[in-house]
């Protein structure tokens, strides 16, 4: 598989489309891009020896979130990939990248497949670190939200439950030490914000 000619394609499909009503156009173009390259990223991490899987493992993470919106989206997406990669990828090939987007939610099985696995570890890492401050930020600004309304969601019980869960998530160890380093710069972030959202001063 060509992986620029995928990328165009994803373009194409995403590039413009407003999948969230809280969220840029555009997002889920972006989104699956990062989710397909940390997904190659942790493959090359945890299975240095295979790359055999790599196409459909950076195909599956561009074409993961292809129907959002169109509910139950790993099921719609499942469904449109024969159609979208016809043209671009083998049927053995196809197949696999249909697995994926179709079960790409499905998580914590270990009878899955471990192309499968990445891209769903993948695509949680890409909600979290900096990425977490643009996605309220986003949301903020469609809601009318102050400072204020994000200090107190980022210290809410419901976030940290919501964290605790996204961690017990992941299926791979390295995959939770990448999650660690993104939360711990996001905590000292939400310190730096609320102090500064109080007019306090570092010097
Ligand atoms: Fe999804
Ligand atoms: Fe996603």
């Amino acid at each position: 598989m060509d992986r620029d000619r995928l990328t165009e394609l994803a373009f194409k499909t995403m590039g413009k489309r407003k999948s969230h009503l809280q969220r840029e156009k555009g997002y889920i173009f972006y989104h699956c891009e990062r989710v397909a390259k940390i997904a190659i990223h942790l493959r090359e991490a945890l299975f240095p020896g295979d790359s055999s899987k790599d196409d459909v493992i950076f195909a599956g993470a561009l074409f993961h979130d292809v129907t959002k919106g169109i509910e139950p989206h790993a099921a719609t997406g499942a469904y449109l990939v024969p159609q979208l990669l016809q043209d671009y990828a083998s049927n053995e090939e196809i197949q696999c990248v249909s697995e994926i987007v179709r079960l790409h939610n499905t998580r914590n099985r270990e009878d899955q497949p471990f192309y499968v696995r990445i891209v769903q570890d993948a695509d949680i890492l890409d909600h979290f670190g900096s990425q977490e401050v643009w996605l309220k930020f986003m949301y903020g600004a469609h809601k009318d939200e102050n400072v204020f309304d994000a200090v107190r969601m980022w210290e809410s019980d419901e976030h940290e439950k919501y964290v605790a869960g996204s961690r017990n998530a992941l299926n791979f160890e390295l995959s939770r030490q990448i999650f660690n380093r993104k939360h711990s710069f996001h905590r000292e972030f939400v310190q730096r914000f609320k102090a500064e959202c109080g007019g306090q001063i570092d010097y």
